[in-house]
């Protein structure tokens, strides 16, 4: 299968990179395109850069110019469900764009105005099991299926936290899967996104971040790779 699989910052997919496996590299936009065959599957891997832009950039030319079959994104967010802790793994089950918002007009947050089509961008749920499975046979301390919302801000504030829980019965916070689903779905390719958490999403939110992003990030990619080696 061609799958390709998308981190937003380098620690993202590091992991991918130091396997031994020889990649050869590729240049197109702001990405650079790490081609090459890992467990038996023909993979390419880049960094997107932070923000929904980015990310549906990214996911555009993974689907026209490298025709990938299936989207793996990993990475890492802020947990929004109370149980959540730094180091578990939200597996989701659909993404909503919770900064989009055109209320004035009569839309619900979160809704793709005049789109003729759904704003809650559903996973495949054949990649959604076998992540979730991956993460449980890697021991990983928690592992929950879940609703993943992306925004371009990184949520540090517990009011906005509660907010985004209520409102969009969020698991975590980050800021580029719904994008990647929202690519992705206009373009009928399967995917899913797997966060390992880094943070609360609270005041402490960039001090957690910054300690945890490496740890949490390796986490989330070894799931990828146990996932791809059963695909
Ligand atoms: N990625 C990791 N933590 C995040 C946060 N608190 N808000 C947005 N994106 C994040």
């Amino acid at each position: 299968m061609r799958v390709g699989i998308i981190g937003a910052m380098k620690e993202e997919i590091e992991y991918f990179l130091k396997q031994g496996t020889s990649f050869t590299e590729e240049k197109k936009a702001h990405l650079t395109l790490y081609k090459g065959s890992w467990h038996e599957h023909e993979v390419v891997i880049t960094r997107c850069g932070v923000g929904k832009v980015n990310a549906a950039v990214t996911t555009q030319i993974l689907i026209d110019l490298y025709n990938v079959e299936a989207i793996l994104f990993t990475g890492v967010a802020g947990a929004l469900a109370p149980s959540l802790e730094v180091g578990d793994l939200v597996v989701s089950t659909a993404c909503i764009e919770h900064d989009l918002d055109a209320s004035p007009l009569g839309f619900k947050r979160g809704e793709v105005p005049m789109f003729n089509g759904p704003s809650t961008f559903p996973a495949d749920e054949k990649l959604v099991s076998l992540s979730y499975e991956a993460a449980k046979d890697l021991n990983v301390s928690a592992v929950m299926k879940g609703i993943v919302l992306s925004g371009d801000q990184f949520i540090a504030d517990w009011d906005q936290v509660n907010e985004l829980r209520e409102m969009f019965e969020g698991a975590c916070v980050e800021m580029e899967g719904a994008a990647v689903g929202h690519a992705a779905m206009v373009n009928n390719v399967p995917f899913v996104i797997l966060r390992s958490i880094s943070d609360k999403a609270n005041g402490e939110a960039a001090g957690s971040f910054t300690t945890f992003v490496e740890e949490s990030a390796e986490r989330s990619a070894k799931i990828v790779e146990q996932m791809l080696s059963r695909m």
